[in-house]
């Protein structure tokens, strides 16, 4: 059995829990997330630490337990982990950056349908006792052209399920992207907004993708499309939207992210397209399934396995990413340095020093840190692994060392 005590805290998904067990590791499970002065007290009888967004993994909490092998966001952002002081104490943090695209693909299908039948509007005119039986203005999504901005993960997802439904696919990226099935690459934002009936907004937030979708292509898009944005709220000018469904321009959109949104369920919310015609707003839920849990608690879940028992730090959000596989018949040490010149020669010296013969040597840096994963035969060695361990860590230089579990 082996020592490494894990603490899942903020109600990760149980999945996770089985897992690591399943490998032989003791797994704590919380439900809230600790305070500050909770963690400090937690933290030194635990090597990996798991979190959703509500634990704040500050400067003081990492300085003080460098001992942490592993953090894992068990969500998409990081934002909650002091990212620069993990690096600087050598804990690689993980997330699950992918477990729900097929999520929020499917939220923004469920929306093109239901822009197209005013689906919203309908379901709320019968709840208040109103029978509106008309097929004006609503509309199949077969044969449609759907516009896809940010073919990565979800737009490239969404586009299958798409053409499953007998749409076009049109897609605008700055990266050259492979078509999918049948959709069309164009080469200019404003040609696909002339082109599309719905357009879905797929990008990340960037200084580039601030505001994208303002006025200007607003009025580009067709005349009684939709806009749906399931990306980041930054992406799209809110008062420009406003304007163009107000003059009719558009004939819905589907807004699931918003410039600012309440930090909590507790919190209110507001925005100038409440009481819009056609107009849908959700809570920032896009990626936000039962499913999609489950997936990110064995997503992360598996980092943590593949880095405590092979030294893949791949995923990584912080860290030099390596990519390995275990291997039988060899001692494998990690050591993170600081990346100065000549640390290299100095931790193959002690080695050398030791008597142990390098199978493999694996390394990458960034500008501050390398990240260094060593397979020994020790046989004929003059001191065990934990001698050589030990004089590798009085370097200067050394972050951290330790076998690989
Ligand atoms: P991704 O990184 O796989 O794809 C993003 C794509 O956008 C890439 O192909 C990239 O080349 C492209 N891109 C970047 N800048 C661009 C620009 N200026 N113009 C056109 N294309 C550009 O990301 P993924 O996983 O598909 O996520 C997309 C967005 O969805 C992200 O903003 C993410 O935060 C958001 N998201 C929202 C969720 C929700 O709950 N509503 C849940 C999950 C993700």
């Amino acid at each position: 059995m082996s020592k490494i005590k894990i603490l899942l805290a903020e109600s990760i998904h149980p999945v996770a829990q089985e897992k690591l067990q399943a490998e032989g590791y003791v797994v704590d499970l919380i439900k809230h997330a600790p305070s500050e002065e909770e963690y400090l007290k937690l933290l030194p009888q635990y090597q990996v630490l798991g979190i959703r967004s509500k634990s704040e993994l500050t400067a003081k909490i990492l300085k003080q337990n460098p001992h942490l092998l592993a953090v894992g966001a068990f969500c998409i952002g990081t934002n909650q982990v002091d990212l620069a002081t993990a690096t600087e104490v050598g804990i690689p943090t993980f997330n699950a950056p992918h477990s729900n695209t097929r999520s929020v693909a499917e939220l923004v299908v469920a929306e093109m349908i239901a822009l197209s039948r005013q689906l919203c509007d309908r379901s709320s005119m019968a709840h208040r006792g109103e029978w509106v039986k008309s097929a004006d203005g609503s509309r199949e999504v077969r044969g449609k052209t759907l516009g896809i901005i940010g073919y990565g993960h979800i737009g490239s997802q969404l586009s299958i399920l798409a053409e499953a439904m007998g749409m076009r696919v049109v897609f605008y990226d700055v990266v050259k992207k492979l078509p999918l099935g049948n959709a069309q690459p164009k080469n200019k934002l404003d040609e696909l907004l002339a082109a599309a009936d719905f357009v879905s907004l797929h990008v990340p937030e960037t200084p580039e993708t601030k505001n994208m979708i303002s006025k200007d292509q607003l009025f580009k898009m067709k005349k009684g499309s939709f806009l749906i944005n399931a990306s980041r709220g930054t992406v799209v000018n809110i008062d420009d939207l406003v304007l163009a469904l107000k003059e009719n321009h558009l004939g819905g959109c589907a807004i699931d992210v918003f410039p600012v949104e309440p930090a909590s369920n507790k919190e209110s919310f507001k925005s100038d397209l409440q009481n819009l015609k056609n107009v849908i707003l959700t809570p920032h839920i896009g990626g936000s399934t039962e499913e999609a849990q489950y997936a990110i608690g064995l997503e992360v879940a598996e980092s943590f396995r593949k880095f405590l028992q092979t030294g893949t730090t791949a995923g990584a959000v912080n860290f030099p990413n390596v990519d390995l596989v275990a291997k039988t018949n060899v001692i494998r040490i990690m050591n993170v340095h600081k990346n100065e010149p000549g640390v290299l020669g100095e931790l193959n010296g002690y080695i050398s020093e030791a008597g142990a013969n390098i199978q493999a040597q694996y390394l990458s840096t960034d500008s501050k840190i390398g990240y260094l994963v060593v397979d020994l035969e020790m046989d004929k060695a003059k001191l065990s692994v934990s001698q050589l361990i030990d004089k590798i860590q009085k370097s200067t230089r050394n972050i951290k060392t330790h076998q690989v579990f």
